[in-house]
């Protein structure tokens, strides 16, 4: 008997080599390589996908531009991110770190569709109906349009989306999806990219969205499929910590709406509950006359979020003194107190820095670099920050405060949340115009903005 022809599959990115390696050269990954057997692959007919058999180049003004339809969810974080609604045919998938939400976020837009008379379907092929039913009751979700099957076998569950033909489908989760058609184990490469593209023939081929969730490995992306993220239109990412209750919902690619925009939701006892207004969700927690808590105006995407900075500045009792950062990035932190040091004659070489954003969100632009020396010198000189000031600028090497993007869009959001002062870069504070009740106190240097702090 003949061996069965094998070869080896990046499970990152899908390149196929005949021997064994331990790089990717398609990815550059390390140890992705696993052995499949090879499976004649039928190349299927162009016209498979819905495009022309006989593509003629036309010129771009002769295209008809038509706007897909799309409706509406009614949860407006949901819509928000895919930039206005669920355009149809489009496949949507939906990634995140294991117990983050992605099933209980998927199933209460399920019921939501469901609650408007629109037969939905949700294919579980990683918990059993039970499950899925206790869930539900938890979320209080019973509606008579929300179908759920639990199945696992592509072949099945694509003849049940035919046959029932539901307005919309979630499939949970793509890596458990097989095809009986190939040899390899569920959750590899082969597997994924088969019954990826096959939903997404049906969903473009009927018209009807797909929503697909992947899992994010450790490593942080979702496993196999990033050749899934180039074939669906869109990859949302469920963010958060499962230590803290927010949940932040990004889209990373949207073949119809922008990037820029994100969702904030809160886990609760009965699911996830849009955040409206995630500045005060926050900021609720705000103890105003402790020293070293400084409130900066930062950007997600389009969106403007008040954020806690809190410092801690204790002497160092051993040793190196210990750089902490929760939230924003620790060797940017290390920057700014060397610029501290040198420009402002503040002594930190023998004290224990320790920053933290509080609730647990992550903020990655510069704009907070004035915020974060603000809190590390009210803590330091034990000298509490006014609670009614809000504090955003880039610090350059030089001590000097640089402009940032947006900053009308952030003073508005702290003159709406009740600040009556903000601390800025001047150069913006010369721009930023139509700001009732809120007074501008522009700086160039940190020298001067110490000077307006305390
Ligand atoms: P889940 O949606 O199963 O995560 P995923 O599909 O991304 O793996 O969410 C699991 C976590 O959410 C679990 O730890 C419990 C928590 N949870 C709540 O806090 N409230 C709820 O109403 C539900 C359904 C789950
Ligand atoms: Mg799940």
């Amino acid at each position: 008997m003949t061996k069965a022809k094998t070869h080896f599959v990046c499970q990152s990115c899908g390149y196929q080599v005949p021997k064994w390696l331990g790089r990717c050269p398609g990815c550059q990954e390390w140890n992705t390589f696993v052995e499949e057997r090879v499976v004649e692959e039928k190349v299927p007919e162009r016209d498979l996908l819905g495009f022309e058999t006989e593509a003629v180049p036309t010129p771009i003004t002769e295209i008809v531009g038509e706007e897909r339809g799309r409706f509406q969810i009614g949860i407006g974080e949901f819509d928000r991110v895919l930039g206005g609604g669920i355009v149809f045919g489009s496949v949507i998938l939906v990634g995140g770190d294991p117990g983050i939400g992605k099933s209980t976020l998927l199933l209460q837009v399920m019921n939501r569709l469901a609650s408007k008379g629109k037969r939905v379907l949700y294919i579980s092929g990683e918990e059993s109906l039970q499950q899925t039913k206790m869930r539900a009751d938890r979320l209080g979700i019973s509606s008579e349009h929300l179908f759920v099957v639990s199945e696992a076998s592509l072949e099945k569950i694509l003849q049940d989306i035919q046959t029932n033909r539901p307005s919309t489908v979630v499939v949970d989760s793509i890596q458990t999806i097989y095809s009986s058609e190939l040899r390899s184990t569920p959750g590899s490469i082969s597997q994924v990219r088969e019954a990826s593209s096959r939903l997404l023939y049906l969903a473009k081929h009927l018209s009807i969205p797909i929503f697909l969730i992947g899992h994010v490995t450790k490593e942080g992306f979702i496993a196999g499929p990033k050749v899934l993220e180039h074939m669906v239109d869109t990859v949302l990412y469920i963010e958060g910590e499962t230590t803290h209750a927010f949940r932040i919902l990004r889209a990373v690619k949207n073949r119809f709406g922008s990037t820029n925009e994100i969702g904030v939701f809160e886990m609760k006892d009965s699911g996830l509950v849009e955040v409206v207004s995630p500045s005060e969700f926050f900021l609720s927690e705000r103890t105003e006359s402790t020293s070293g808590s400084v409130v900066m105006p930062s950007m997600e995407g389009s969106r403007p979020i008040l954020i806690e900075l809190q410092a801690l500045v204790v002497p160092t009792n051993f040793g190196l003194p210990r750089r902490t950062a929760e939230g924003v990035d620790v060797n940017r932190v290390s920057l700014l107190v060397a610029v501290m040091e040198k420009r402002l004659g503040i002594h930190l070489n023998n004290q224990d820095i320790f920053l933290n954003i509080a609730g647990g969100m992550k903020v990655e632009e510069p704009a907070a670099d004035l915020g974060v020396i603000s809190a590390i010198a009210s803590n330091f000189k034990d000298k509490v920050v006014d609670p009614e000031m809000a504090v955003f600028g880039e610090v350059g090497l030089g001590g000097e405060v640089r402009g940032v993007s947006q900053s009308e869009v952030r003073v508005k959001e702290a003159s709406r949340l009740g600040f009556k002062r903000c601390l800025m870069p001047k150069q913006n504070q010369e721009k930023v115009k139509g700001t009732k009740g809120i007074e501008l106190i522009g700086v160039r240097t940190i020298q001067e903005a110490m000077k307006a702090l305390f």
